[in-house]
């Protein structure tokens, strides 16, 4: 599959019949520069952040944006993980039209550089030394030809279970740290009633928890192997096929229920005891707060089985696209500094559930589970197990984790295929152009 934007970007025609109306433009012109006044940018900016945190962290995004004097145009694709909004965003950049600002992240960052249709915020970036305010693993994926083109806004961990803190003591267990205890107290769950996992059936969701498992199941040298390098022995070898089979073992801990289901109304299942536990990043955190429940006392926050060492990262950012009316760069440029301002990334990332990505943050009034990311993220960078998210777009073309989602989906749904039959596939899914 072939990036969708291989079509030529072709600006649309503007001046129709435009000879009657430039007397009036003209006129509007002088009046403004007469009365001194410049118009306030009008800044689209295209997300997908619709649940209840979602919105939240969108909203204050959009009030801080207007505090400096420009308007917000909200451009909201519903949609976990961001796949519908994706197919907006190619829509209006091939029509000509895209937006301010669009909520894109790793390697479609490149992508969308090489189509042309970026535009640098570098003069921010150098003003306010974002260099130095990122790790560089994170600073070298909003540059595009040595120059940003996007702002990140937060760190999310992705290898997180939670789990409903009353459900567990009803069984009588501690939070699993093995894949064994994983499964003994799914087991007693299901006898006393209560779904073990809560899972939504979308792609990304099944692409994300396969993603904790074999992490987990594999750890991060064999994770890096294979989601990374996309090394083929790996991909199709017998670890993986361990993490297959476990990632399939989950299923019957599962719902009937689960066929299209958003993951936040999963997350509301752990919420409200209806299911104990949830594979999902720290967005779900978002939720948690919303309903007004506290970590360590109505849910907790463990890391995957397994996977306690390792750290699983999901950068959000947004990049700037090329637009026409010139306005807009204003807009775009207070845009980019808002995001890395210290006051937008606390209080963003209070209602986001991630930690803030600008370095040298005070995180006294995060929770504990934040702060548990934030010691988490620091351990597994020094220990070289800090790896993308590749269910979350952060380090293979979209063409290949496209694929990726298909074999996961498909093995999950289709319980005649075997392991080794999944992980064939994943390997020639790697090859995908
Ligand atoms: C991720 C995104 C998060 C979160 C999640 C569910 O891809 O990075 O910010 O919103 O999707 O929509």
């Amino acid at each position: 599959m072939r990036h969708p934007l291989s079509t030529p970007f072709r600006p649309q025609a503007r001046f129709v019949g435009a000879r009657a109306r430039m007397g009036a433009i003209a006129m509007a012109a002088g009046l403004m520069l007469m009365s001194g006044t410049s118009q306030a940018a009008e800044v689209e900016v295209l997300h997908y952040w619709t649940s209840g945190g979602e919105a939240k962290s969108a909203q204050v995004l959009k009030e801080m944006l207007e505090k400096k004097g420009d308007t917000w145009k909200d451009f909201a694709v519903a949609g976990g993980g961001g796949e519908n909004a994706m197919t907006a965003l190619k829509t209006r950049v091939i029509s000509g039209n895209p937006p301010a600002a669009a909520q894109i992240k790793g390697p479609a960052i490149q992508e969308w550089g090489d189509e042309g249709v970026l535009v640098s915020v570098d003069d921010v970036a150098k003003r306010e030394g974002w260099d130095k305010l990122l790790p560089t693993q994170i600073s070298s994926i909003m540059k595009y030809k040595g120059q940003y083109v996007a702002a990140p806004v937060n760190v999310h961990r992705v290898n997180w279970l939670w789990i409903n803190a009353d459900a567990l003591k009803k069984v009588n267990a501690q939070p699993p740290v093995t894949w064994d205890d994983f499964f003994k107290t799914a087991e007693a769950l299901q006898k006393a009633g209560i779904t073990p996992v809560a899972i939504g059936g979308q792609s990304w969701q099944d692409a994300e928890t396969f993603e904790t498992v074999a992490l987990g199941v594999g750890g991060a040298a064999f994770y890096k192997k294979a989601f990374v390098q996309l090394d083929e022995a790996t991909l199709k070898g017998p670890t993986m096929v361990k993490a297959l089979a476990t990632f399939k073992k989950i299923k019957q801990y599962t719902d009937k229920g689960q066929t299209g289901r958003d993951w936040n109304m999963a997350t509301g299942m752990v919420i409200t005891g209806q299911a104990a536990m949830q594979f999902m990043g720290d967005w779900a955190k978002g939720e948690f707060t919303v309903a007004n429940k506290a970590p360590d006392k109505d849910y907790l926050c463990v890391p995957g089985p397994g996977s306690q060492n390792a750290y699983t990262f999901n950068v959000d950012s947004f990049a700037f696209f090329k637009v026409k009316n010139p306005d807009v760069e204003k807009g775009q440029k207070d845009l980019a500094s808002l995001l890395l301002s210290p006051e937008f990334q606390e209080i963003f990332n209070l209602n986001k559930g991630s930690i803030p990505v600008r370095q040298g943050m005070d995180l006294s009034k995060f929770d504990a589970c934040a702060q548990k990311s934030e010691a988490d993220f620091k351990n597994a960078q020094a220990k070289g197990t800090l790896v993308p998210s590749w269910a979350h777009d952060m380090v293979i073309k979209p063409a290949v984790e496209g694929a990726f989602y298909d074999v996961i989906g498909h093995y999950w749904n289709d319980d005649s295929e075997t392991a080794q039959q999944a992980a064939d596939k994943l390997a020639a899914a790697s090859k995908t152009n």
